[in-house]
């Protein structure tokens, strides 16, 4: 009954965790008995690199927030490959998240990537491009409008035979967005996840992911989902700061379907997942609709059916 559909991905429910969580892809096992929705492994590097130094992970606990500068520790995409192979059947949507080696130049970028794609083809349910993590120095320069197009061209997504996202920054402007936005519709991407955690803070290096974060990814996310309205093919899946069921129901009602989170499970823990259950299923009695996928057919009614999750 919690099940939600978009053209190219099946979650049995609509929250997923997000990338970061388990780079290494070693507690799917887990992750699957805690009934999300999907789980975003990585993000991996071609070969293995140690981040940042230590320490790289702070709370903000008055805030509910974090601020991390790992800046991409990965054993690498061998031992990924590995760990993949020999993680029991998963009964979740799977995800890869991607990213280059720090020591890979931008102009050169996208061969890793491309051989991330090409070793990791027969793993997951889907791949997630991160060139938006603000702690590998220019990563975010791919964004732009002078490198988006051509790095996203010389990574053949045609060839590719499963949905592909791209993973963007919150700190953009309205502009950039819109150029993002056409660029990847014009590639053979499948959608957006929105977003990444923020450089913009005064706490010292590194992004801010959690509450601090949540008007920022709000305004980034809502953006894309009112110029995607009419898109039935191209999934914007909505991460930043989301940690009550509340801001599912406005995604929903703006046309939006997968959420992802990662900071309010830090603070909330594992019942996060109870509540929002528990939500869906009040509203589920009220509409007596069949399911998740048959109430957000018709949004505007949304608000009504979740009046109870203010
Ligand atoms: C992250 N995030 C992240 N994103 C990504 O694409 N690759 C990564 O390796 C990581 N690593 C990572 C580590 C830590 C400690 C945190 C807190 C976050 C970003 C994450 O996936 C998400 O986009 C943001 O945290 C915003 O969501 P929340 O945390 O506000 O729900």
């Amino acid at each position: 009954k919690y099940q939600l559909k978009t053209k190219n991905l099946c979650w049995s429910f609509p929250v997923g965790i997000a990338a970061g969580l388990d780079k290494e892809a070693v507690a799917i096992d887990f992750f699957s008995h805690l009934g999300v929705g999907s789980l975003e492994v990585g993000t991996v590097t071609l070969r293995p690199q140690l981040g940042n130094d230590r320490p790289r992970i702070f709370r903000i606990k008055k805030t509910h927030s974090v601020r991390n500068s790992m800046g991409f520790p990965s054993s690498g995409s061998e031992t990924l490959l590995k760990n993949l192979e020999s993680s029991p059947t998963k009964s979740l949507c799977l995800g890869i998240n991607i990213g280059k080696n720090k020591t890979t130049d931008n102009k050169d970028a996208y061969q890793d990537y491309k051989q991330l794609l090409d070793r990791f083809q027969n793993h997951g349910d889907y791949f997630t491009i991160n060139i938006s993590s603000p702690n590998t120095k220019g990563l975010r320069e791919l964004q732009s409008k002078n490198y988006l197009r051509d790095f996203l061209q010389a990574l053949e997504l045609d060839k590719v035979k499963k949905p592909v996202y791209l993973k963007i920054s919150p700190d953009i402007n309205d502009e950039q967005l819109k150029n993002i936005y056409e660029v990847s519709r014009s590639s053979s991407l499948s959608g957006i996840i929105a977003t990444n955690t923020t450089a913009q803070h005064s706490y010292g290096a590194g992004g801010v992911s959690g509450k601090e974060l949540t008007s920022r990814s709000h305004f980034i996310y809502s953006k894309l989902l009112q110029l995607n309205a009419d898109e039935s093919s191209f999934d914007i899946i909505c991460v930043g700061g989301i940690h009550h069921i509340s801001q599912l129901v406005d995604i929903w009602s703006q046309g939006g379907k997968l959420v992802q989170i990662y900071t309010a499970l830090i603070y909330q823990g594992p019942q996060i997942f109870h509540h929002f259950a528990s939500s869906i299923d009040k509203a589920l009695e009220k509409s007596h609709a069949s399911g998740l996928q048959e109430l957000l057919s018709d949004p505007q009614s949304l608000h009504q059916y979740f009046s109870h999750c203010k």
